[in-house]
C-alpha cells in the first residue's frame, strides 16, 4: 500500500517536471534575449510535439475531442496532411498541456482510445510568423519589464507610452506590434508627459505610415480627428456615455470643453440643444466637421460650435443664451454645464456667479454643472469635492448630485466628476457682495 502511493507521488513529481521543462517550449529561442533590431530569421524553433494520427474518415470524432488540447499558434494549422497517404491526418497537440494520455478529460481519453489512436510526438519549425507580439517582446525585452510597454488604439494608430529603459527597444516593439496588431498602420510613442494647453500628445511616429488623421467609433457616432493635433482619449467612452445618458430631448447643453464632440454629437442625437465650444482652431475644425458627418441634427437636436476661450465663451455666448432659457416658456427640461478640462476646469467655475440677469431668478430649470478633476491621495472624492467647493465659491450641500471617480490616470491620482445643481441665487448674483470677480483664463 505504502509503495503504491510513493510510486503515485513520484509520477506525479516527474509529471510536473515534465510539465515545468515543456512550459519553456512555446517560447522563441533564448538568444533573441536584448535584440534591438528585429531579425526575424532569429525567432525560428524546432519543437517537439505530441501528436496523434487519425483517419480521415473519423476525424469529425476525434476533432471534437481533441479540440481543447490543440497546438495553438499564430498562423498555424495544427491538423496536417499525413505526408504520402491522404487517408489519414496528424493531429498536433500542446506540448505545454499534453504529455501523455492522462493529460486528457476521461471522456475524450476513451473516445481517443476507442478509436484506437496512439499518441507519439512530431518535430515541427515555428518562427516569428508564429509567435504572438506578447511572446516575442517578453522574449526580447530584459526580463520582468515586458508588460510596462502598454498601448492604446485609435483607429489605425497604436499609441505608446514607453518608460525610458524602453527607449532603447522602442523601434523594434514598434515594428513588432505594426505586423502583428490587426488594422494597425501606424504605431506612435507618447514623446513628453509636459501637458500643452490644447491637451493633445506630443508624437514620435515609431512605424508605419505618417500619417494621424484617424477616425474611431464611440457611442454609435464616428468621431473623426488629427490624433497629433487634437485631444482624444478612448479610455473616456464610458463617461461620454454616463453624461449622455442623462440627456433628455428637452435639455440644452453648454460643453466649456469641447474637443472633437464626445458629449456634444451624442446629445444633440438625443434630441438635446448644444452649445459646444473648444480653444483649439484644429477641435473646433473636427467638431463641425463630426457634427456634418454624425449629422448630429437629424433627431430634431443641434449643435452650434465656438472656437473661444472657455471664461469668453462662458461670460457671452452661455450667459445670453441661458438668460433666454430661463426666461422664456420653451419647454426646456434641464441645463447641462459640461466642464471637461479637469487640471484646470475648475478654475473657470466663478465665472457662472452672477452669470445672469435677475430677471432670471423665477426660473425652475435645474442648471447642473459635471465639471471634472484631478484628485491625488486615498480620498479623491473629499479631495475633489473641497476643491470644487473652493474654486465656486460656495459649499454644495444638498446640491451635490454625484461624485464620480472616472479613471485612475497615475497610481496615487484619479480624475473626478463632480456633478452638482448649480443654485439659480448664485447664478443669479442673489446676495453678492461685490460684483463677481472674473480672473483672466489662466492659459
Ligand atoms: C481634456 S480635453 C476634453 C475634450 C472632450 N470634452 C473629451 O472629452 O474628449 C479638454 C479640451 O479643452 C480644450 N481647451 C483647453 N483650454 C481651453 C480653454 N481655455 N478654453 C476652451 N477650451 C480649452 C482643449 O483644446 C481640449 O480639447
Amino acid at each position: 500500500m505504502k509503495i503504491k502511493h510513493l510510486s503515485y507521488i513520484l509520477l506525479y513529481e516527474v509529471r510536473n517536471l515534465l510539465k515545468m521543462a515543456c512550459s519553456s517550449i512555446l517560447t522563441p529561442p533564448a538568444a533573441v534575449r536584448g535584440m534591438k533590431v528585429l531579425e526575424k530569421a532569429a525567432f525560428a524553433k524546432k519543437i517537439c510535439v505530441p501528436c496523434f494520427t487519425i483517419k480521415t474518415s473519423t476525424m469529425d470524432l476525434a476533432r471534437k475531442a481533441l479540440k481543447p488540447y490543440l497546438l495553438k499558434l499564430e498562423k498555424f494549422q495544427p491538423v496536417l496532411d499525413y505526408p504520402g497517404d491522404p487517408t489519414q491526418k496528424k493531429v498536433l497537440l500542446n506540448p505545454e498541456t499534453v504529455n501523455s494520455l492522462e493529460d486528457l478529460k476521461e471522456n475524450d481519453r476513451n473516445k481517443i482510445k476507442e478509436l484506437g489512436h496512439k499518441l507519439e510526438s512530431t518535430e515541427i519549425e515555428v518562427g516569428f510568423d508564429n509567435w504572438r507580439s506578447d511572446q516575442i517582446l517578453r522574449a526580447v525585452l530584459p526580463e520582468g519589464e515586458e508588460g510596462s510597454k502598454g498601448y492604446t488604439i485609435i483607429g489605425h494608430i497604436l499609441h505608446l507610452n514607453l518608460r525610458e529603459h524602453l527607449i532603447p527597444f522602442k523601434g523594434l516593439i514598434a515594428k513588432v506590434l505594426l505586423e502583428k496588431t490587426k488594422n494597425i498602420r501606424t504605431v506612435v510613442n507618447k514623446v513628453d508627459n509636459i501637458e500643452n494647453t490644447y491637451r493633445n500628445f506630443q508624437m514620435e511616429v515609431l512605424a508605419g505610415d505618417n500619417d494621424l488623421v484617424t477616425s474611431v467609433k464611440e457611442n454609435n457616432c464616428q468621431f473623426h480627428l488629427d490624433f497629433g493635433l487634437v485631444y482624444w482619449n478612448s479610455r473616456l467612452s464610458t463617461e461620454h456615455s454616463r453624461i449622455t445618458d442623462k440627456i433628455k430631448t428637452t435639455d440644452v447643453i453648454y460643453d466649456i470643453f469641447a474637443g472633437i464632440g464626445p458629449f456634444a454629437i451624442p446629445a444633440a442625437l438625443k434630441g438635446a440643444r448644444v452649445m459646444a465650444n473648444d480653444l483649439n482652431p484644429e477641435s473646433f475644425k473636427w467638431l463641425e466637421h463630426n457634427v456634418k458627418v454624425n449629422k448630429a441634427e437629424r433627431r430634431g437636436g443641434s449643435v452650434r460650435c465656438f472656437n473661444k476661450d472657455g471664461r469668453e465663451f462662458i461670460l457671452s455666448d452661455v450667459k445670453d443664451d441661458l438668460e433666454q432659457v430661463l426666461k422664456s416658456d420653451a419647454p426646456v427640461s434641464k441645463v447641462h454645464i459640461v466642464m471637461n478640462l479637469p487640471a484646470i476646469a475648475s478654475t473657470f467655475l466663478d465665472a457662472l456667479r452672477g452669470l445672469v440677469n435677475n430677471s432670471c431668478a423665477e426660473s425652475n430649470i435645474p442648471v447642473i454643472v459635471h465639471v471634472y478633476c484631478f484628485a491625488r491621495d486615498f480620498e479623491p472624492e473629499k479631495l475633489a469635492l473641497e476643491l470644487i467647493e473652493k474654486d465656486a465659491g460656495f459649499k454644495l450641500g444638498g446640491n451635490l448630485i454625484e461624485l464620480k471617480i472616472v479613471r485612475k490616470v497615475a497610481p496615487s491620482k484619479h480624475m473626478v466628476c463632480v456633478s452638482f445643481s448649480y443654485p439659480l441665487s448664485k447664478l443669479c448674483g442673489e446676495g453678492e457682495e461685490e460684483p463677481v470677480k472674473k480672473k483672466p483664463c489662466l492659459e
